[in-house]
């Protein structure tokens, strides 16, 4: 388990999705060597979301190449069938989608059974309720701040009132809230605020190129607070 323990200290977490796909295992070294927590890999079916990423292997050649965490979140339907391959390949943490899963509780309960975090995503139209029993199931709750499937999109502000709901409903449990698309330093404090700790980003940070990473990384944490 390269994740680190829970706490609600900000987290920022690279997205590959809008690295350079012809060096993934360079940007992934550069980010990590620029102060990522750990990094997210985007994985999309053409399905569920309208685009198409990486599979198994792809995260199982990151692995090999990396100690920092590998936090996979499954944009895919349906997510059963893959679990164990991904997390076979070195995800440390997995997530599915409350949409994507016909038994989400069991979905949930296979991903620790095969010994990484479980996290649960939440599409912008899904309403906290559709967690409120798993909650004892999960380590991690990605709240989706863009319609999923692409990097680059405008953050959704209707979201906001979202993870406030999500943070009292968690109350005193020690599982992160994850927010995720259209995060930027003007976006980071209104999600800080509202209760999120994990701080995923695709274009705030590998715009500019590698030179531009550490920078990237440090106005997003700065933008988070303690
Ligand atoms: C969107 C992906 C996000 C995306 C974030 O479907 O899940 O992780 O890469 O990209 P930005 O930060 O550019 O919105």
């Amino acid at each position: 388990m390269r994740l680190p323990p829970f706490s609600r200290t900000p987290r920022i977490v690279p997205s590959i999705l809008s690295a350079d796909f012809a060096r993934l295992g360079d940007e992934l070294a550069a980010v990590e060597a620029a102060g990522a927590d750990w990094v997210q890999i985007d994985v999309m079916d053409g399905h569920f979301v309208p685009n198409l990423t990486f599979g198994p292997d792809t995260v199982a050649a990151l692995a090999k190449t990396t100690r920092t965490a590998l936090d996979v979140h499954l944009m895919i339907a349906p997510a059963e069938p893959f679990l164990e391959a991904f997390v076979k390949a070195g995800a440390d943490l997995l997530t599915v989608h409350a949409e994507a899963s016909t038994h989400l509780f069991r979905s949930l309960q296979r991903i620790r059974a095969l010994g990484a975090r479980a996290g649960v995503a939440l599409n912008p139209a899904t309403p906290p309720s559709a967690i409120e029993y798993v909650l004892g199931e999960v380590d991690l709750v990605l709240v989706m701040t863009v319609n999923p499937g692409f990097g680059g999109q405008d953050f959704l502000p209707a979201m906001l009132p979202k993870i406030r709901a999500i943070r009292e409903m968690i109350a005193g449990r020690p599982i992160w809230i994850e927010v995720d698309g259209g995060v930027a330093p003007d976006t980071v404090t209104l999600c800080r605020e509202a209760g999120a700790d994990v701080f995923v980003a695709g274009s705030a940070v590998f715009r500019g190129g590698p030179a531009a990473h550490a920078k990237n990384i440090a106005a997003l944490r700065a933008a988070a607070g303690p």
